[in-house]
């Protein structure tokens, strides 16, 4: 086939075609990723918040840009058969039916990644066994393993999901997790995932208007986050995603939109990280100076209870507070009384302030002293709530 014709088929079958997505959301962030989905600059279609996340239809170069700016998904995963199977002779049909060559670059690796429920095909591996030989092929890849540390060599994750029998076939679009927005070199203990602080500060109604105070910062998910949604910076600004090598994806236009975002930034102020470990500092430190954007986030340690916040800005906006709880204190038994103590300090020089306090999910009700509305999420393996209101 010339470069012509193939380019004419992948048109055809790939980019011009309205393909079936699913942005992959830790649980409590469905809700805000359907909000983001539908308030996108491109055309997305048919939003359906389901289990586990939201499915939307849109062609391939829109989907990308839910990618570059959709804060609060995981992962975009993009679909490419469902079919019923309950042989291996059927699977393996059904695989050799899709037309890998059109989706993916020549070469590459297929990872493959195999869940099942209740499937007459159960066994992963075997499944995984059987799709590694046909994707290969079909992409001429060499004798090359999944674990290939070469850099040139493209690899690829595909999802197969088979629940009663029925089977999902997806490429993931995103790579590493969306979470990774490419900024954080390092991080203090327990840090937030960026969608969910994302997620936090947006429940928290925080705007690129708003000032930001982060007071127990650590390495400064929520500083970071605050500091590109004031820069009107896409989250996937500064990382590179797996659908960038596809076919179907023009870089031109992809380059074009990360270009069009970049025109138009606007400066970041009035975001302020505060702690009170000199080590958090540091990190805070390394991670902010890797990037100009994070320049003028204003960082010093600092002890929560000695911030008074009418010392840094006369304007009231959003206070994010991540505190430590449990083992992560110096007494395990103190999580009531630090909490206490956090409220107190709220309602004593906050007042006016919006908030969004991280609690131990379980706890909620019983910490709950300023009466916030619960904003409950998983991370960690840890049920969580932030409280959101207005001390
Ligand atoms: C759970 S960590 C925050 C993690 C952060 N959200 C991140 O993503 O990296 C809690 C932080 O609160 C800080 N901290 C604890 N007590 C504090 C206080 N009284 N004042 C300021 N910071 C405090 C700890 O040093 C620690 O860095």
């Amino acid at each position: 086939m010339t470069d012509t014709a193939f380019a004419r088929r992948v048109k055809r079958r790939v980019s011009a075609r309205i393909q079936e997505f699913f942005a992959v959301c830790p649980p409590g962030l469905r809700q805000a990723c359907a909000r983001e989905l539908a308030g996108l600059d491109a055309r997305i279609h048919d939003i359906q918040v389901v289990p586990g996340g939201v499915v939307f239809y849109a062609r391939i170069m829109d989907a990308c840009l839910a990618n570059l700016w959709l804060g609060s998904p995981s992962r975009i995963l993009m679909r490419l058969a469902r079919f019923r199977a309950t042989q291996f002779s059927t699977l393996e049909k059904k695989l050799s039916d899709i037309d890998w060559h059109l989706f993916l670059p020549a070469g590459t690796v297929p990872a493959i990644q195999v869940t099942t429920r209740t499937s007459r095909l159960y066994h992963s591996d075997a499944i995984a066994d059987r799709c590694r030989p046909i994707v290969r092929a079909a992409l001429n890849t060499g004798p090359r393993k999944e674990t290939d540390s070469d850099q040139n060599i493209p690899s690829q994750t595909i999802m197969i999901r088979a629940e009663n029998d029925r089977f999902d076939i997806s490429l993931d679009m995103s790579g590493p997790p969306l979470f990774k927005r490419g900024i954080k070199t390092q991080v203090t203990p327990a840090p937030l995932r960026e969608n969910l602080a994302f997620a936090i500060l947006n429940a928290a109604g925080f705007t690129d208007q708003d000032v930001l105070m982060d007071p127990m910062c650590g390495s400064g998910t929520f500083a970071i986050e605050g500091a590109m949604i004031q820069a009107r910076m896409p989250p996937g600004f500064h990382r590179r995603f797996a659908f960038e090598p596809w076919p179907g994806v023009s870089p031109a236009a992809f380059a074009h939109s990360r270009t069009q975002a970049a025109q138009q930034f606007s400066k970041v102020q009035s975001i302020f990280a505060f702690d009170v470990d000199p080590k958090a500092m540091r990190i805070l430190s390394a991670n902010l100076a890797g990037h100009e954007f994070l320049a003028p986030v204003q960082a010093s340690q600092l002890d929560f209870f000695d911030l008074l916040p009418n010392r840094f800005t006369s304007r009231k906006g959003v206070v994010a507070l991540n505190p430590p709880y449990g083992r992560r204190l110096e007494n395990p038994g103190d999580t009531t009384a630090f909490y206490r103590e956090i409220t107190r300090k709220l309602a004593a020089d906050f007042k006016g302030w919006r908030v969004g306090l991280i609690y131990p999910g379980k706890q909620f009700s019983h910490l709950n002293f300023l009466n916030l509305k619960p904003f409950p999420f998983f991370h960690g393996g840890l049920n969580l709530a932030a409280g959101i209101g207005t001390i």
